[in-house]
C-alpha cells in the first residue's frame, strides 16, 4: 500500500485507495451540487435527541445549522461508542519522561470520569451557558475537563498553558469566568513547571471563584481554602452517571481566544451542532480513520488543532489516540519516532516547525516506522525541503502527505488533498472539502485565475463548525471577516493561488498575523505591549523568516529620548514574556531613529521587512521620510 509519483504530484496507488472511505472524485460533484444537502446527510450518522428542522439558515454575516436540533458532543463522543467499543483504548497518555508508564483510558473508563466530574463541577454550582477557564497541560484530566464541560452545557475556555499569567488574565476578564480548571504543574525538558503559581497570578483581578487543579508534577504549591480543591477529591464519591444536557445546534460549545490584526485577542465562537459534525466527519475522511488506527496529533490541546483533533474528531470517530506530553525531541531528537513505534501509530498528524526541527536533529532516521499510513501537517506553509524529508524519513515514500488547511474560525479543515485521492503535490494543500466553496479575488473582489496570487475567500453556506461570532464584539467580527467583501464572503486573512488544476497553494497572511512554530501571534499586539514601556515612542513589530521556526518577531523601536542600551533589550523581552508568553519573544531588537511612514503618518512594515530580508523595497513613493532607510539599513548590518 503506499503513493506512486505521477510528474510533480503523488497519488495513491490502487490498495491505498481501496482501503480508502473516500477514493472516487464523484462526491466532489455530489457535495458541491448540493453542499446543504451534503451536510445534512453526514449530520444525520450522529445522534441528536432531536433532529432539526432548518439545515441552515443564512443572515449575512450570521449563519447557523441544523436549526431546531438538540444535540451533545461528548454524548457522541462517549456514550454513543459505548456500546460497540467501551473496553477499547480511547486514550493512551504519555508522560514525557520516558522512565515513568504510559496510562491507557478506555472509553468506558474515560466516560465514568467524565461522568463523574462533570457531577462535580455541578456541585460547585456550574450551570449550563457558563464559561469555564482551563489552564492546563497537556494531559487526561484535560480532555476530561473539556468533555465534562460540554456533558453540561457549560462552554470552556481553553487557554493553552504556555501563556503568562496576564495572558490567562485578559482572557478570563473577557469572559467572565467563574470556574478555572489548572493544574499543579507539569513537565516540559525534565522540568516542572509550576502552574498553579501563574493560575494563581492570572485570576487576580478575574471573577474566578472556584480554582480546580489536577495533580500532574507534585510540585509544592499554595492552597487558598474554600477556593482551591484538587481534582481528585472532586470526583470521588460523584456517581458515575450525568445526564447530558440537551443543547441546541446553536449553543455555545467552546470559546478560543486567537490572535488578530488589533492588539486585543478575540474570542472565537463555535456552536454545539456545526461544529460536531464537521470535527466528526473532517476527522474520519481526511485522517481515514478506521476502527484499528491509532492517531497522534501532537498539537497543545490549548489551540484549536488540539480541540478539533486531540480531543473531539478522534472520540467521535470511536478512535484510539495519543496524547503526549512533552516535547516532540526529550530528551532525545527521536522521541516522536519512539512514541510511533511504541504504539504502532498509523495517523501522525503534525506542524512544519516540528518537521524542520526533526530534519536539523536527524538527518537519516533510524526507526522504521512501518506502521503509519498516513502522514499530515498544518498550520503553516510546508516548504519543499522540510516536504521531502517527510515524505522520504516519515512517510517511507509510501504515506499519503496531507498538508491541512484551515483556521481557529474555520472549527475544522477546510482544504487538503484527501488520502484515498490525491493529488499531494509538495507546498500545495490541496482542493476544497467536499461541499465548501472558495475563491481567491483580487482586493477589487475579481475571481483570479491560476497562478494569480490573491485573498482566499469561503462562500456560502461556509461550513457548519466555523465560527458563529466573536465574543461579545459583533463589531470585531464583522470588521475582520465580513467587510472586505461585504457580508456574505468570508474573508481568510489568507494570501494564495491555485495551479491549474485547482490546487491551491496558501503564500502566507494578509494581515500583521505571523506564525512563530505554528504559534499563532499578532504583531499589532507585540507593538501594543512594547509600547507601554514608557521610554519609547513607537515600534513597528515584522515577522522575518526562520529556518525552523517558519518566522519569528523582529521590533524596530524609536525611543523618545536618549541611548538605548542592552539592558533594555532585555526588558522589552521579558515585558513581551510577561504578557504573553516566551514564545513571542522577539528574536532581535533594533533601536532606530525613526520608522519609515507614509504620508498619513502609517508605518510601512512592509519596507522594514524588505530591509531585513534583503529584498528589493519596491515602490516607494508613498514613504515620507526615505531619508531614513540608509540608517536603518546601517542599524541592521544589512
Ligand atoms: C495558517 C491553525 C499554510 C494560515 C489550524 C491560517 C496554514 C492560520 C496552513 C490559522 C497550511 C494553517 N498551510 N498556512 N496548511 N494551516 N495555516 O488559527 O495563515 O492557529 O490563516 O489555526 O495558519 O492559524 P490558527
Amino acid at each position: 500500500m503506499g503513493i506512486i509519483k505521477k510528474g510533480t504530484s503523488y497519488f495513491p496507488d490502487k490498495e491505498f485507495k481501496k482501503r480508502a472511505w473516500i477514493n472516487s472524485n464523484s462526491i466532489y460533484k455530489e457535495a458541491n451540487k448540493n453542499p446543504i444537502r451534503f451536510w445534512d446527510k453526514l449530520a444525520k450518522e450522529l445522534h441528536w435527541f432531536k433532529k432539526w428542522n432548518k439545515v441552515f439558515v443564512h443572515k449575512p454575516p450570521y449563519f447557523k445549522w441544523f436549526v431546531g436540533g438538540k444535540i451533545n458532543i461528548c454524548y457522541n463522543c462517549l456514550d454513543r461508542n459505548l456500546e460497540k467499543r467501551r473496553n477499547k483504548v480511547a486514550l493512551i497518555f504519555e508522560p514525557e519522561s520516558v522512565e515513568e508508564r504510559e496510562i491507557k483510558l478506555t472509553y468506558y473508563d474515560l466516560y465514568r470520569l467524565v461522568n463523574k466530574f462533570a457531577n462535580a463541577l455541578k456541585k460547585l454550582g456550574v450551570k449550563k451557558g457558563d464559561v469555564v477557564g482551563i489552564y492546563m497541560p497537556m494531559i487526561p484530566e484535560t480532555i476530561i475537563s473539556m468533555l465534562a464541560c460540554a456533558r453540561i452545557g457549560a462552554v470552556h475556555s481553553v487557554v493553552f498553558s504556555a501563556f503568562s499569567p496576564n495572558a490567562l488574565k485578559i482572557r478570563l476578564q473577557e469572559t467572565e469566568a467563574k470556574v478555572l480548571i489548572t493544574a499543579d504543574g507539569y513537565y516540559r525538558r525534565g522540568k516542572i513547571i509550576n502552574l498553579k503559581e501563574s493560575a494563581d497570578e492570572g485570576i487576580k483581578g478575574t471573577n474566578i471563584k472556584k480554582v480546580i487543579i489536577a495533580k500532574r508534577a507534585n510540585n509544592k504549591i499554595k492552597l487558598v481554602k474554600g477556593r482551591d480543591y484538587f481534582f481528585d477529591d472532586l470526583i470521588e464519591g460523584q456517581s458515575d452517571y450525568c445526564k447530558p444536557e440537551q443543547m441546541n445546534s446553536e449553543d455555545k460549545l467552546f470559546i478560543l481566544f486567537t490572535s488578530g490584526s488589533t492588539g486585543k485577542p478575540k474570542g472565537i465562537v463555535h456552536t454545539c451542532g456545526g461544529y460536531t459534525v464537521q470535527a466528526c466527519w473532517t476527522a474520519k475522511y481526511i485522517f481515514d480513520l478506521f476502527d484499528d488506527d491509532i492517531f497522534w496529533s501532537t498539537a497543545d490541546l490549548g489551540w484549536i488543532t488540539g480541540h478539533t483533533y486531540s480531543c473531539y474528531g478522534p472520540l467521535l470517530n470511536g478512535t484510539t489516540y495519543v496524547l503526549y506530553e512533552g516535547a516532540p525531541d526529550f530528551p532525545t531528537p527521536d522521541r516522536w519516532a519512539r512514541i510511533i513505534e511504541k504504539y504502532g501509530v498509523t495517523t501522525f498528524y503534525t506542524a512544519p516547525t516540528a518537521i524542520r526541527m526533526f530534519e536539523k536533529e536527524i538527518k537519516k532516521l533510524k526507526e522504521k516506522l512501518n506502521t503509519l499510513q498516513i502522514i499530515a501537517s498544518v498550520g503553516e506553509p510546508i516548504d519543499e525541503e522540510a516536504w521531502h524529508w517527510f515524505y522520504r524519513e516519515v512517510g517511507k515514500e509510501r504515506c499519503p502527505i496531507l498538508d491541512t488547511w484551515w483556521q481557529t474560525e474555520t472549527g475544522g479543515i477546510l482544504i487538503t488533498s484527501l488520502p484515498g485521492i490525491g493529488p499531494f503535490k509538495p507546498t500545495f494543500t490541496g482542493v476544497p472539502f467536499p461541499g465548501i466553496k472558495t475563491d481567491i479575488l483580487d482586493d477589487k473582489g475579481k475571481s483570479l485565475p491560476a497562478n494569480k496570487e490573491g485573498n482566499l475567500v469561503i462562500l456560502p453556506p461556509f461550513s457548519p463548525g466555523m465560527l458563529r461570532g466573536v465574543y461579545n464584539n459583533h463589531k470585531k467580527y464583522v470588521d475582520t471577516y465580513w467587510s472586505k467583501y461585504g457580508n456574505k464572503i468570508y474573508f481568510t486573512s489568507d494570501l494564495a493561488y491555485r495551479d491549474r488544476n485547482g490546487l491551491i497553494r496558501i503564500v502566507g497572511r494578509a494581515d500583521d498575523v505571523i506564525k512563530v512554530a505554528g504559534h499563532r501571534i499578532s504583531t499589532g499586539e507585540l507593538e501594543n505591549i512594547i509600547d507601554l514601556d514608557k521610554r519609547i515612542d513607537e515600534c513597528a513589530v515584522i515577522g522575518v523568516p526562520h529556518e525552523i521556526k517558519g518566522e519569528v518577531p523582529v521590533a524596530f523601536v524609536v525611543l523618545k529620548s536618549g541611548k538605548p542600551n542592552e539592558k533594555m533589550k532585555k526588558e522589552i523581552v521579558k515585558r513581551v514574556e510577561k504578557e504573553i508568553s516566551k514564545i513571542a519573544r522577539p528574536s532581535e531588537i533594533y533601536f532606530v531613529m525613526e520608522l519609515p511612514k507614509t504620508r498619513s503618518g502609517k508605518i510601512m512594515r512592509r519596507i522594514l521587512k524588505r530591509l531585513f530580508t534583503g529584498e528589493e523595497l519596491g515602490d516607494l513613493s508613498t514613504l515620507s521620510n526615505p531619508e531614513c532607510i540608509g540608517k536603518i539599513r546601517k542599524t541592521i548590518g544589512k
